[in-house]
């Protein structure tokens, strides 16, 4: 059989500089474990842009359709602000979701203990937690028609329309529903039912696939709730499920939680390919981060934790992913911290190289 393959795609700014360390995790998997990718980089993002005139050119596109899973760093800075809409680094992301055609997003929120401190609620609300939201991708408000903006009565209006099928609703779902198999079997699904025809939808489609999975157990929430619930007692939840619009929000919303956005990672997957894997891309939550630019501060765990749900999801190696994070959860209880995780502005911590060094050590 033949190596998994992994394509990299950088992207701009720090993307590229916590990429170079998630290389140095792959190698080290190859020489102490054994474990031999097939791997490929290319350009996305300002970076296409720059030796492409297209933040993804069609070949780039091509691959990432072929491999086994993506692993992207981050898209945008400053030198893309003003480029047109439809050539902006950002378009390249959601080219390749929309065409690979991701739907689940899966976005961890996990409070390691070493940073429980960090969060902005207090230390016993987050010890401990551990949820995962998933959002649909690639539908919703964000890809509805009618959309733009018209004149009406002299008047410029707005318009976004909000729509979901029931397939769209159906496959995330499962998704779900599969996760929380594999986790504590709890699944709370959020929408807007009271206020929202697509929530009503919503809200029939994922109790119909309910019945698939008796095991999980399953409420429902109002979106507006959900948000209160997760700052008032995140640990009430394990798997949530919700729609586009509201996952962006709630999730950004969780994450926090847990403290930096140097440590978040996050997945989406498609449907299954001929191999059985799904489809799959892997990228940190945060952005190219252009104020660290070129400084050695850059956190690189979100992308290596990405790296890691790679290992779980992808290829079957969910002990080898856990092997990861426990070395990530032990140089944090070491002490060791770049710049975003230390309160103190004065104190310094080691470089982004720095915390690879000590993540591969231990
Ligand atoms: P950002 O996530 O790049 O940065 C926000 C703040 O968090 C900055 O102060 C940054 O220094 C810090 N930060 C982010 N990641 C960090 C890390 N790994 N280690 C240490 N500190 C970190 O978001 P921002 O500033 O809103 O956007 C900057 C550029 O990135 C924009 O062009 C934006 O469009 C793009 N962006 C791209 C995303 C992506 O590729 N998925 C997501 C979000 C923004
Ligand atoms: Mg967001």
């Amino acid at each position: 059989m033949s190596n998994p393959s992994l394509l990299i795609l950088p992207g701009d700014g720090i993307g590229q500089e916590v990429m170079a360390e998630v290389r140095r995790v792959i190698e080290w998997f190859g020489a102490k474990r054994d474990m031999q990718f097939d791997v490929s980089e290319d350009l996305v993002g300002g970076a296409a842009y720059d030796k492409h005139g297209v933040p993804l050119h069609d070949d780039t596109m091509a691959k990432a359709q072929e491999v086994d899973a993506v692993l992207l760093g981050a898209v945008g800075g400053p030198a893309y602000d003003d480029l047109d809409f439809s050539v902006k680094p950002e378009r390249g992301l959601l080219r390749l979701r929309k065409e690979m055609d991701l739907f689940a997003n899966l976005r961890p929120a996990q409070c390691f203990d070493a940073l429980a401190d960090f969060s902005s609620l207090k230390k016993e609300l987050v010890a401990g937690l551990d949820i995962m939201i998933v959002r649909e991708l690639t539908s919703g408000v964000y890809f509805g028609e009618p959309r733009g903006i018209h004149m009406e009565d002299n008047m410029r209006v707005g318009v976004n329309t909000q729509r979901y099928t029931e397939v769209e609703i159906e496959r995330g779902a499962r998704a779900a529903f599969e996760l929380a198999m594999k986790r504590d079997k709890k699944l709370c699904s959020m929408e807007k039912a009271n206020v929202m025809e697509s929530g009503i939808l919503w809200r029939d489609v994922v109790t119909e696939v309910h019945a698939d999975y008796p095991e999980v157990e399953l409420s429902h929430m109002y979106a507006d709730n959900g948000a209160m619930q997760l700052v008032r007692a995140p640990k009430q939840f394990d798997v949530i499920y919700t729609d586009n619009l509201f996952g962006d929000i709630l999730s950004d919303c969780a994450a926090m939680l847990t403290g930096s956005l140097g440590m978040l990672p996050s997945a989406s997957l498609g449907s299954p390919m001929e191999n059985g894997r799904p489809k799959a891309m892997y990228e940190p939550v945060h952005g190219s981060a252009p104020d660290i630019t070129g400084q050695g501060k850059a956190n690189p765990i979100a992308c290596i934790l990405s790296f890691a749900m790679a290992l779980r999801y992808s290829f079957d190696e969910g002990a080898e992913a856990t092997r990861l994070e426990a070395a990530i959860e032990k140089v944090l209880a070491d002490g060791v911290r770049t710049g975003d995780l230390l309160s103190d502005e004065n104190s310094t911590g080691v470089s982004t190289s720095g915390m690879t060094d000590a993540i591969l050590a231990a």
